[in-house]
């Protein structure tokens, strides 16, 4: 599948006023400066869809996208930057709890995770949450183009391992770069699958990924 339309629609802190369609809706979370915006435009195709900045903190709002006139993309703001003033990080904070808690139109959220970097545990304890409100996740490395192949297997690897060791399945993986447009199609493959289930069933969560995973208590 292709992403033929996307348009923006609305952007608000307010959940009450995202869009009341009952579609299929998919929300890119991560830490600020990931790239999750970058995402956004690339797969969408389009350079300015959503904002993007070098300096982290550029997402302030919850942002709805309609693509091919039946689901949503969202962008939203990152979580747990060191710059970021303390205000501006309870914000966010705010903004995305309520998000996830509240929206239920949620089929599988992507949780961006920058590729250079060991797991941080901002990441991990936000996974732990988003499945504790029964959120079923998967994960995008982004910018694959500043490592070399074999640093990029090292990593992901690394990340692999701890994944296992912290949970009973481990998450699907995507590995991209918005810079030289890789990994996109297959995170549009896996959208469009999960659109067709919906379609099928027209029931919110029944999808492969919500068998619902253990954290272990270790
Ligand atoms: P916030 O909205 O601040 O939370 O950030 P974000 O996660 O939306 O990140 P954004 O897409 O704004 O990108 C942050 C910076 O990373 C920008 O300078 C992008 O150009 C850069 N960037 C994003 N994706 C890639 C990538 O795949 N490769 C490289 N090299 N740079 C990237
Ligand atoms: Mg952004």
């Amino acid at each position: 599948m292709s992403i033929k339309l996307s348009e923006f629609l609305v952007s608000n802190s307010d959940i009450e006023k995202c869009p009341k369609d009952n579609i299929p809706e998919y929300p890119f979370i991560g830490r600020s400066n990931v790239g999750k915006s970058s995402l956004i435009n690339f797969i969408c195709n389009k350079k300015k869809l959503a904002k993007t900045s070098r300096k982290p903190g550029k997402t302030e709002l919850i942002n709805h996208f309609k693509i091919n006139n039946s689901w949503h993309l969202v962008d939203l703001p990152g979580y747990g930057y060191s710059v970021s003033s303390k205000t501006k990080k309870k914000q966010f904070q705010k903004i995305i709890t309520s998000y996830f808690k509240k929206r239920k139109q949620i089929i599988l959220t992507f949780i961006l995770i920058d590729i250079r970097h060991k797991p941080q545990k901002i990441d991990l304890e936000f996974m732990r949450w988003l499945n504790s409100i029964k959120i079923p996740f998967c994960l995008i490395f982004t910018k694959s183009d500043k490592l070399t192949n074999k640093t990029k297997i090292k990593n992901i690897d690394f990340y692999k391992k701890t994944l296992e060791n912290l949970w009973e399945e481990v998450p699907s993986l995507f590995i991209t770069s918005s810079l030289k447009k890789e990994g996109g199609s297959e995170i549009v493959e896996l959208i469009k699958k999960l659109n067709e289930d919906f379609k099928k069933n027209q029931t919110i969560f029944l999808n492969p990924f919500f068998r619902q995973n253990s954290h272990k208590n270790l």
